[in-house]
């Protein structure tokens, strides 16, 4: 079973867990999904990593109505229910209902009309060696709950997913935030798409608060990653809590994963402008995963030298350096993301995968904005919707060769390039967008006929 936000993310999460899953996927449009062919060791290891999925069931029967179920359970081949059933063996029975409460009273009538299953074992409702569940579907409008399950699904229980974890790594609860820090789930996500495992290098350039290597970390690997901003990486500076005014002594990223039991797995950040090549060739990580600023909350700055911008930031009058004067400059969107794919193809592993988030303003939007790099292959582009102008797609990309000297410039050449460059205004349509937005339908209307007079 899936909750449905984040459809597609879920979906893809799956699918990058296991490429060969999402092909066995039959249904989409109900919170209960069902997967074919799988082992029962796929599940498992599916079910150990995912935050979107909650529980996961050897599926014995199904059917619109109790009478179906029962036909379909009574179909289902006893050789593959019996070890189950077995005198020796204790059991439960849970009764799972989507999109409605049931009375206890109720659960029970359901539980005792399974007993056309032939159970043998003893019932241990605290500590049963098998559980079996019935899972009912009251379809998903919350203000249209039928008296009767839509449909009804019979099973054994193989494992929960791992959303838990949503809670136990909540940013409400981190000691280090800031106004971008990436929430858990989502962060769960990426690094499930990175496939993340133990021992690996994972680099996050534009770490911020650090939530992307809290949850890389949490899968084992070492982390490390890059920031601007000095402030973010000493943990100094105005806090992003509400109720308090700078932020206290250790405040950092250090401490995120000291929370979180992983300490042992930071490597180190650095403040350094993720524009400029700082790592030496043959530096190499098994992920990068990242979420780059968008110039919302934060902006989209780079370090330069005054000859290289007429728009740049002039240096304190009291500078005394010489030939070059560090100056802050716009850096636009296509390049930080012509950048990031760079430097992924330059510093992944072959087989190493880059995760990052790309803005998107949905009218423009067409597949041909995804920039690509030919040592990247394209492996997941799922959308989340963030108001009816704006979304972002977290862009999965698997490093397939080693970058040759023509690589680099290819994306001027590509005619999936000018595209890119639509990415630039992106802050401009974001805040159009809003106000477009905020717009009551009173106040539509009256803009409207005061236009016609
Ligand atoms: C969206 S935030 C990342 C938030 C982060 N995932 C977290 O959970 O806190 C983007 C970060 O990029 C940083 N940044 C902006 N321009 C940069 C640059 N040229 N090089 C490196 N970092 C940059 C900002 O300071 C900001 O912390």
């Amino acid at each position: 079973t899936a909750q449905r936000p984040h459809l597609s993310v879920r979906v893809s999460m799956i699918e990058s867990l296991n490429e060969e899953i999402e092909k066995k996927l039959s249904s989409l449009s109900s919170p209960f999904w069902r997967l074919n062919g799988l082992s029962e060791e796929d599940v498992n290891s599916i079910m150990a990593r995912t935050v979107c999925a909650k529980s996961a069931f050897e599926l014995w029967g199904h059917g619109r109505t109790h009478i179906e179920l029962r036909t379909s359970l009574l179909k289902y081949p006893t050789e593959n229910m019996s070890p189950f059933l077995q005198k020796d063996s204790t059991y439960k029975i849970n009764v799972y209902t989507f999109n409605k409460t049931l009375e206890f009273e109720d659960r029970i009538k359901k539980i005792d009309a399974m007993e056309y299953l032939s159970f043998e074992g003893r019932v241990n409702l605290r500590n049963p060696k098998h559980i079996f569940c019935l899972l009912e579907d009251y379809g998903t409008d919350p203000n249209d709950i039928p008296d009767e399950p839509l449909y009804i699904y019979f099973g054994r229980w193989i494992a929960d997913g791992q959303r838990e974890l949503i809670r136990s790594h909540s940013v409400k609860n981190r000691h280090f935030i800031g106004n971008t820090s990436m929430d858990a789930g989502l962060s769960f996500i990426m690094a499930n798409h990175a496939r993340v495992k133990a021992y690996d290098l994972v680099y996050d350039p534009f770490v911020g608060t650090g939530s992307l290597l809290v949850a890389c970390s949490h899968f084992g690997a070492y982390v490390c990653g890059t920031d601007i901003d000095y402030n973010t990486i000493h943990g100094i500076g105005k806090a992003s809590r509400k109720n308090q005014k700078w932020r206290g002594p250790d405040e950092n990223i250090r401490a995120n994963l000291r929370q979180y039991g992983s300490e042992k797995l930071y490597v180190d950040v650095l403040v350094s402008d993720a524009s400029k090549p700082i790592w030496r060739d043959g530096v190499l990580f098994d992920a990068i995963i990242t979420d780059p600023p968008y110039g919302i909350r934060e902006s989209t700055r780079r370090t330069g030298s005054q000859k290289d911008s007429v728009n740049s930031v002039k240096p304190s009058e009291d500078y005394v350096g010489d030939s070059h004067v560090p100056v802050s400059m716009a850096y636009h969107l296509s390049d930080i993301f012509t950048d990031l794919l760079n430097f992924s193809a330059h510093h992944l592993v072959i087989g190493g995968r880059l995760v990052y988030w790309l803005p998107i303003y949905r009218p423009e939007y067409c597949e041909e904005m995804v920039p690509l790099n030919a040592c990247l292959r394209l492996v997941s582009n799922c959308e989340q919707t963030l108001s009816s102008h704006t979304s972002r797609r977290l862009i999965t990309m698997e490093k397939i060769k080693e970058p040759e000297e023509t690589d680099a410039l290819a994306h001027l050449s590509d005619p999936h390039f000018s595209p890119y460059q639509g990415h630039n205004a992106f802050r401009e349509k974001y805040f159009s967008g809003i106000s477009k937005r905020t717009l009551t339908g009173k106040e539509e209307t009256n803009k409207m006929a005061t236009n016609e007079h």
